[in-house]
This record gives structure tokens, sequence and C-alpha cells, in this order.
């Protein structure tokens, strides 16, 4: 099969499509005909050598697609073989067959095509865990997303604001960008260079916010502290700005705050497996009445993979950039599968 890998660390012109052996379903995968893979930041950063694959997890890029089931390993029903799926997978997204962990599937929601499906699943696993798990956002509660047009970000104002009731505020680069955000259910966006933390403080009349979301880290760390309210949770998903900061443990102590992180990746496919269930329960019902959408800002031919990665060195993208694994079945919206 033709698959995508990284003939060393560096730009997109390392990207490489190579013959490879087609993977084979072990007990409890299934191996999925690729039809669409999401194009997401950790790629990127595997590509320049800074996110290494977990031991035992595939080297070939891609961390979800959609597809349809082509066969089933040990102690998988067969009677799911020809379902339509998305799946939030272990690394090998970017090729024509990809093996994962049978939990990790869900039917793509009902009205959406494969390109649509392949945009979910990566986005929506890590704002769920985050949001919902880590940060345990209540309902009522404000939040701020830095980087609210990344897949991420308008996957996770979309949640708090239809699940939570939350108020969000979001950070972006570009009016384009705010607007969007503000387009997709949060209050208000700034632009997160300069004075954000003023900003946000202002608009909500001098008393900052419950939850924030942050990729970046490094030397804004102690503002994001400064901003939370008591009891406020600063959860980081990345650290691009930098892996240490100083902080004054005193606003801590005083306000009750709590930092913390997570990576999904080196998760076992239980916990993955518990929300893929999750999401399917309760966020997926809501694309299909229309509250909660996914925005693909361009869909890219497998075979010009490395347009697909300047797209995201660039940071030209609002929402997600999808490969086009199999162009023919991607743009199609299959009909409903079965659940897992
Ligand atoms: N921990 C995990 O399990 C996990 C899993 C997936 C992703 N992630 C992280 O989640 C984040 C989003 O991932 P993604 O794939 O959704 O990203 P993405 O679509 O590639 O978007 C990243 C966005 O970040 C914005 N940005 C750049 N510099 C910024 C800054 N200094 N402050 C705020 N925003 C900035 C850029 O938009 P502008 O034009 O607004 O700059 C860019 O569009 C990334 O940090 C990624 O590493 C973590």
């Amino acid at each position: 099969m033709q698959a995508v890998m990284i003939e060393r660390p560096g730009g997109p012109e390392v990207l490489r499509i190579v013959e490879q052996p087609r993977p084979r379903p072990k007990a409890g995968e299934v191996l999925i005909r690729v039809a669409a893979a999401g194009v997401n930041r950790p790629d990127v950063q595997q590509r320049r050598g800074l996110y290494p694959p977990p031991p035992n997890a595939s080297e070939i890029l891609g961390l979800d697609v959609a597809g349809i089931i082509d066969d089933v390993g040990e102690g998988v029903d067969g009677q799911y073989v020809g379902n339509p799926v998305c799946a939030l997978v272990n690394g090998g997204g970017y090729a024509e067959f990809c093996a994962v962990p049978a939990v990790q599937c869900m039917p793509i929601p009902n009205g959406l095509s494969f390109i649509e499906g392949a945009s979910l699943p990566e986005v929506f696993f890590t704002a769920w865990n985050n949001l919902i798990w880590l940060a345990r956002l209540e309902h009522g509660e404000t939040l701020l997303i830095h980087g609210g047009t990344s897949g991420v970000g308008m996957a996770g104002i979309q949640i708090a604001r239809h699940l939570r009731g939350a108020t969000v505020f979001a950070t972006a680069g570009t009016e384009e960008k705010r607007a969007v955000c503000e387009a997709i259910g949060a209050q208000a966006a700034v632009d997160y260079r300069g004075a954000w933390d003023e900003g946000i403080r202002a608009l909500t009349g001098g008393e900052g916010v419950d939850v924030i979301l942050d990729g970046q880290a490094g030397a804004n760390t102690q503002r994001q502290l400064d901003l939370l309210k008591y009891d406020g949770r600063l959860v980081f998903i990345a650290s691009h700005q930098g892996s240490t900061a100083e902080v004054n443990i005193r606003t801590l102590v005083r306000r009750r705050l709590t930092i913390t992180g997570s990576t999904l990746r080196p998760r076992p496919p239980a916990y993955k497996g518990r929300l893929a269930r999750e999401l399917v329960d309760h966020v997926w019902p809501l694309f299909e009445d229309g509250r909660i959408t996914t925005r693909i800002h361009k869909v890219v031919p497998f075979t010009e993979v490395q347009e697909a990665h300047h797209i995201l060195d660039e940071n030209q993208q609002i929402g997600k950039v999808v490969l086009a694994v199999d162009p023919a079945l991607a743009a199609t919206v299959p009909s409903s599968g079965k659940r897992f």
C-alpha cells in the first residue's frame, strides 16, 4: 500500500509517499480502508522530529481517519466489515490502510462525508479529554481557549458552549479568525499578541475565567494564572512557546489554582474507547441537528501531502486540513454505520 513516511526531520519536503506492507489487524483491531485522513499539529511536530511516536506505534504519520472496515482481527465481530467509520488511530493514518483498536472507531455522524468524518477524532477527543475530564468544566463557567480556530480550539468552543453552557473567550491571530471564533459560539475573541490578558479581564468585568486551555506555555504562564478565578484550572495541551516557566506559587496557594495537562497519544485503547463512547453519546447528536459543525479549510489530495503540511506550517488554516487518500470515496456521504 502507499503511505507517507518522514525521510528525516525537517520541513514539508521530507514527506515521502512510499510503498509499505499493508498492516494486519491484531486481536481486538480492525483494518480500515482509508478514504480520508486528518492533518493535525502533532503530525507537524512529528515531522520536525519533536514528537516521536510512542513505542510500538506506526512510524507512518496520521492520527485520525475515516473509511470503510476492510477486515477484523481476532475477537472482533465480522459483521463490522463494510461499515463506514471514523477513528482515532495510534499513527498510520496517512496510508491506504490503517489498523486500529476497534474501540477507537465511531460511526460517522449522519449526513457528514468521509472528509468531514476524518476531521473529527483527534480534535474532539483532545477537547473532550482536556475540558470535560481534566478541567471538569462545569455548567455556566467561563473558559478561555487559545488558538480558537485551531482544530482543537473550534471543537472546544462548541463543546463548551453547547454542552456546558459556558461563556467562552478565545484568542486568534487575525481579524478573520477572531470573527470565526465568535460565529461558532465564543462571546468574544482577542489577539494573543500584546495585552490579551487585559482584554479578557475587561471582557469579564475584571473577574477573569474559570478554565484556560493553552498549547503555548512558556513566558505567558504567569499571565494565565493571574487571569484565573478562585479554583481556576490551567490546562496545557502543548508547550510551543517553551516547556519551562517561572510561576508565583503564592498565586496558586491563595486562589487554589490547578495546573495540569495531557497528551492523548500514549493513552491505552480502553481510555480512548471511553472517550469515543462519550463523544458518540453527547457530541455526535449535535452534528446531526446542526448545532455543532466541522469547518474544512482545505481538502488536499494524498499525493500533495507536502502542501497540506505547508498550510499548517504557515498557520493559514481556519479549521481542518484533510488529506483525500481515496478522493472519489472521500467526498461521499456514507449511510449510517453500526456502533461499536
Ligand atoms: N495534548 C494532546 O493530546 C494534543 C492533541 C492534539 C493537539 N494538541 C495541541 O493542540 C493545539 C491545537 O492543535 P491543532 O491540530 O488543532 O492545531 P492547528 O489546527 O494546527 O492550529 C494551531 C493554531 O494555533 C494558533 N497559534 C499559533 N501561535 C499561537 C500563539 N502564540 N497563541 C495562540 N494561538 C497560536 C494558530 O492560529 P493563529 O493564526 O491564530 O496564530 C494555529 O492556527 C496544538 O498546540 C497541538 O499541539 C495536543
